[in-house]
């Protein structure tokens, strides 16, 4: 499904929490049978943070929402919606939103979670642009937080060496002049839901002593079959997402692709001909992070001052489902 805007909505500020500890890929060696080449070799990744053990979701997102609204120049009270996007929630119920609605002392405006893997928020900014232009809200807070490592099987190298822990927030709301989002585009195919997934703790295996002695409550993922796809469906949606705004591959001052990979972001930014200053990538940093991957990079790009009035940046993600988005945004 794609859609190209009139009336559009803009972020009006953006933030991001990351925990202090950091762990290398030197600290995995000794964990898993891994090294250093390997990891950076394949995935691009030198190092993540990891939440300490009184952190959950919520506390990430509450850091990076406080820094998001003082850049938007609001209190928490201004806000009249918080959605969070994430796959590891504080608890299954409440969701992580009523945790953060607390933690912010919003008062008692409605909140909740989007679940759609690493898609999550940019699944977020679509359904925050129809309760915005629909007249329902008038000032969002979109949160993409996750504590991945918390659900991470540390004993398996294949899973192991990819996440890590950030919490980033964005303002929304109704945009005044040429700026904000473009178009977007988002699809899903469930048909391929256990290629990259959390078997255990639903209903479907209901959490037991045999499950957690099975890893169940932990990310399970078929990496090849997982990269192929986000290539290919990464490309197609950034596409999509430029056609609808009426632009061309030359038109993308900024690519951010979700950071689940450097060869995946590399061929993602080679389809679209992006040339590669202009693929943002802070994956060596902070691993797969998810839903918080690409906010984050905005936030980085906004703090480097690289975004200016006009700019074209390109958003793009890919995650478990499978689901896929894009938005084309012009800042
Ligand atoms: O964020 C949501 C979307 N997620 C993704 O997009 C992730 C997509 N997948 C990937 O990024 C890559 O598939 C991985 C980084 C997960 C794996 O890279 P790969 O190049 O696809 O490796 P592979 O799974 O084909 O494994 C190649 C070899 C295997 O050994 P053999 O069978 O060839 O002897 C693995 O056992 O690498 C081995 N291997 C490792 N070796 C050292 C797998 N993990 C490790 C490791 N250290 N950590």
């Amino acid at each position: 499904m794609k859609k190209k805007n009139k009336r559009r909505i803009k972020i009006t500020g953006t933030g991001f929490y990351v925990p202090d500890k950091v762990l290398t890929n030197l600290d995995l060696e000794k964990i898993v049978d891994t090294s250093d080449e390997w990891i950076t070799s394949r995935t691009g990744i030198k190092e993540r943070r990891i939440a300490s053990d009184d952190q959950a979701t919520s506390d990430l997102s509450i850091e990076a929402s406080r820094m998001a609204l003082e850049n938007a120049g609001l209190k928490a009270k201004d806000i009249d919606l918080i959605i969070v996007a994430t796959s590891s929630p504080d608890t299954i119920l409440p969701s992580t939103g009523c945790w953060v609605q607390k933690g912010l002392g919003a008062g008692n405006i409605p909140a909740f979670d989007i679940s759609a893997g690493c898609t999550g928020w940019i699944y977020g900014m679509i359904v925050a642009e129809g309760l915005i232009l629909n007249g329902a809200h008038k000032r969002i807070l979109l949160i993409g937080s996750e504590v991945l490592t918390r659900i991470t099987n540390w004993k398996d190298r294949n899973t192991c060496v990819l996440f890590g822990d950030a919490g980033s927030a964005v303002v929304l709301e109704e945009s005044d002049d040429e700026s904000g989002m473009l178009s977007s585009y988002w699809g899903a195919d469930g048909n391929l839901g256990n290629l990259l997934y959390m078997p255990g703790g639903g209903t479907r295996i209901p959490a037991s002593a045999e499950s957690v002695t099975q890893d169940l409550h932990c990310i399970h993922m078929k990496g090849n079959d997982v990269f192929k796809h986000a290539v290919k469906r990464m490309g197609e949606a950034s596409l999509e997402a430029l056609k609808s705004a009426g632009l061309e591959k030359e038109d993308i001052d900024y690519l951010i692709p979700h950071q689940a990979n450097s060869r995946i972001i590399d061929a993602t930014g080679r389809r679209l001909k992006v040339p590669s200053e202009k693929v943002f990538t802070n994956i060596h940093k902070y691993g797969n992070v998810s839903v918080a991957s690409i906010p984050l990079g905005l936030h980085e790009l906004w703090e480097e001052g690289k975004l200016k009035k006009g700019t074209i940046v390109v958003m793009v993600a890919f995650g478990a489902g499978f689901t896929w988005a894009a938005v084309a945004y012009r800042w």
